[in-house]
């Protein structure tokens, strides 16, 4: 199976945004098991399984993804994996300003990557390099200004990149929201999905061709453990059923990226596509998004530099690679991308059905 070319998006007219929602309506309604059509007796299993879900989510989050949780994972790391020198090679690392971005950005300089810093904020993100070159010694640091929400915006410049450069190894996915209450973008999309799922998507789809020119192409992309309460919903992709919850706006992003990835990697067998969870993580996003966690979690939150380990470790280890590509990580190790009896596997089709209505939109777009 081969990747779809992205073509030009414009904004979203009012009428695609119509035509992309019946086709998103009719996957959703295809892949609906039968009891669903009983309202009454599919809000209750939903109900119970959200409960069980995010009961077992936060039991493992606790002995998992919390500084204990990499301390205790990384005593088994291997150091020798990251004694390695990535001089000639480009890393582009969306929001590579701050928290987790910053940190891998840091990292990989230090082992001499050429980095391309894509940040939404011109000011913040020239400081973020002064401190990254800095840190690091290296002057091969770039800064792109883009707003990854703006998916017409995201297409342009990676065509733009592709003119300007001929080569780039690594892509690392890291920018990120969860914002809250539901907004929507000048394309009509809303803001979360259109950062953290359609903007991942077009990047990624586009510099496919620049990534292949590389001996040994990856890209990574920042999920999140939230994923694991989720399963893959294409009934809803623009969250205007039912009340607004941002944080399980934000989870089925997470599980829509693990998607993605599940499906380049058998798309696109010549690059190493991962994704992975950084655990938790103190981070602005985190005190900004989830402010009654971060009061509770504080003092039990990762550092950022302990969230980008994985991060690093996918992105120049060749221990990394060594794994088949498509899988979901944590603390370095390949791990399930399901909570046991959870429910959230993809039925059969799916994950085709979720990568051509992701096509249907930018096809979408292009109106102009
Ligand atoms: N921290 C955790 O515990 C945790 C846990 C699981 C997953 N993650 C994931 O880790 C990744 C990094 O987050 P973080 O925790 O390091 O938070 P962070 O420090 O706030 O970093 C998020 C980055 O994404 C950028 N960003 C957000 N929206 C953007 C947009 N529309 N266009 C371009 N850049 C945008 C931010 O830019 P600005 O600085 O301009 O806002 C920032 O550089 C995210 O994908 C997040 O979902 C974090």
């Amino acid at each position: 199976m081969d990747l779809p070319s992205v073509r030009r998006p414009a904004c979203l007219c009012a009428s695609a945004v119509r035509d992309v929602k019946k086709v998103a309506r009719r996957a959703g309604r295809e892949f609906l098991p039968a009891r669903a059509h009983h309202k009454k007796a599919a809000i209750v299993v939903r109900g119970i399984m959200s409960l069980y879900r995010n009961a077992l989510f936060f039991l493992k989050g606790i002995h998992e993804f919390t500084r204990e949780g990499y301390d205790v994972a990384s005593a088994s790391f291997m150091s020798k994996d990251l004694e390695v020198n990535v001089s000639g090679k480009s890393f582009m690392i969306t929001g590579a300003n701050s928290g987790i971005g910053k940190a891998a950005a840091i990292e990989i300089a230090k082992k001499g990557g050429t980095i391309h810093m894509v940040c939404r904020h011109r000011d913040r993100a020239l400081e973020a390099k002064d401190e990254i070159v800095k840190l690091s010694g290296n002057e091969n640091i770039f800064v792109h200004v883009l707003d990854m929400s703006e998916t017409s915006k995201v297409w342009q410049f990676a065509e733009n990149f592709k003119k300007d450069h001929t080569t780039l190894d690594v892509l690392i996915n890291n920018a990120g929201c969860m914002v809250h209450p539901r907004q929507v973008t000048k394309e009509g999309l809303e803001l979360n999905f259109a950062t953290n799922t359609l903007g991942t998507y077009v990047l990624t789809t586009c510099l496919i061709t620049v990534l292949e020119k590389s001996e040994e192409p990856r890209v990574i992309t920042v999920s999140s453990g939230g994923m694991l309460v989720q399963k893959l919903e294409l009934g809803d992709l623009q969250s205007e059923k039912g009340p607004y919850d941002a944080t399980m706006v934000y989870a089925q992003n997470k599980r829509q990226q693990v998607v993605m990835t599940e499906q380049w990697a058998k798309m696109k067998t010549n690059i190493h596509f991962s994704v992975m969870h950084p655990g938790w993580a103190d981070t602005p996003a985190v005190r900004m998004a989830m402010p009654e966690f971060y009061r509770f979690m504080k003092a039990k939150l990762r550092s950022p530099e302990q969230g980008a380990d994985t991060i690093v470790w996918l992105a120049v280890s060749k221990a990394a690679i060594s794994h088949p590509s498509g899988l979901f990580f944590q603390d370095r190790t390949a791990v399930s991308a399901h909570l046991p009896l959870a429910w959230t596997r993809l039925l059969p089709g799916e994950g085709e059905a979720f990568m051509e209505t992701l096509q249907l939109l930018i096809n979408h777009c292009t109106v102009l």
